[in-house]
């Protein structure tokens, strides 16, 4: 790939401006969200989904999300429906994706959904990110903004990192808060004839399950592992560090380094108090703090209730054996 400049844009009117210029023209911008910072790319121009996969070195069969301004912007992409209505109305803007159907004429490049008839869209609540949206008025394709199999960025240093010279821009508004990816729920079955569907847990993230089940007044159906229509792309090893990790530790070995949670004596804590929604933002900059050094870590116990699901979930993605 050509190297280029990569500006970096602070999070003001004209910044704004200039990046909503770059995304029209084609180009690579990453922006803050409240989950992780995206790789965006305006969702219509096929050229620019490629560059996307080009510059994170990602497998072309994984689909991408497409980020717009309101639920409103949505329904012009998708087949709305009441649950998609009823979550939309209680999460958005906010770390939560909707899988629906696709709409007839909805303009957004086959590159983005890798060829299926349903599309990911999502409202982020980042108001850097919001302006964004609203400065360009269309849908953007944005992955995390790393290199395909590696931690997701949560400042823009650690996009900076891992894609400098490969994007056009970098849109820095400082750490994200939430600091996992959102939770993605599946609804492209409801409302279709036959027996009522459940909505479906396809990815856990930085809003809880129980929350989303305490607004529906019913449980998700879990994602089916085996079934590449419901879970594509779910790669297992992912978000890896180079170092090898240890899950689940009571306390490290020699070389080992200690991710901590909770009190107790460790070389970072994800939250010496306990909270998970600490540990959530915390989760991926510790780990890039701790892979610099370049030694094995190991991480303490993360109860798996609330946000605990999605952080076990990306940890054992990130200890998961790799090619
Ligand atoms: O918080 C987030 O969701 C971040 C920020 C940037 O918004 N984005 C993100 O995108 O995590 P990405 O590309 O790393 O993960 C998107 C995942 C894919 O791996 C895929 O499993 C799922 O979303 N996905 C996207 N479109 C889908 C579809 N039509 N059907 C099922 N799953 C889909
Ligand atoms: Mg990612």
């Amino acid at each position: 790939m050509p190297q280029q400049n990569t500006e970096i844009l602070a999070a003001t009117a004209s910044g704004i401006s200039r990046a909503a210029q770059l995304l029209q023209a084609g180009q690579l911008v990453s922006f803050p969200t409240e989950t992780v910072y995206g790789l965006g790319a305006d969702a219509r121009q096929g050229e620019a989904v490629a560059a996307i996969y080009a510059a994170k070195g990602r497998p072309s069969f994984n689909p991408l999300i497409a980020h717009v301004h309101s639920a409103e912007a949505a329904r012009r992409y998708v087949e709305w429906n009441e649950v998609a209505e009823q979550l939309a109305a209680a999460f958005w803007p906010g770390p939560l994706t909707l899988v629906l159907r696709l709409r007839t004429g909805h303009g957004i490049s086959p590159l983005v959904t890798a060829g299926l008839d349903t599309l990911g869209v999502r409202v982020p609540a980042h108001p850097a990110g919001q302006a964004l949206l609203q400065a360009l008025d269309g849908p953007v394709a944005a992955p995390s903004a790393n290199p395909s199999g590696k931690i997701s960025p949560t400042t823009a240093q650690h996009v900076q990192a891992g894609l400098d010279g490969r994007i056009a821009a970098i849109l820095d508004d400082g750490p994200c808060g939430v600091g996992l990816e959102s939770t993605i729920i599946g609804l492209a079955d409801i409302g279709l004839a036959g027996p009522e569907p459940a909505p479906v847990l396809l990815r856990p993230g930085g809003l809880a399950a129980e929350e989303i089940e305490a607004v529906l007044g019913r449980k998700l159906a879990q994602r089916d592992m085996h079934d590449p229509l419901t879970a594509p792309g779910q790669l297992l090893s992912h978000y890896a560090p180079g170092a090898p990790l240890r899950l689940n530790a009571g306390a490290p070995e020699t070389d080992e380094l200690f991710l901590g949670f909770g009190p107790g004596t460790c070389d970072l804590n994800l939250s010496e108090s306990g909270d998970l929604a600490e540990a959530a933002a915390n989760l991926f900059g510790h780990l890039h703090q701790l892979d610099a050094i370049g030694q094995p870590i190991a991480v303490a116990p993360v109860p798996k209730h609330g946000l605990g699901e999605a952080i076990n979930d990306r940890l054992r993605r990130a200890a998961a054996p790799r090619d």
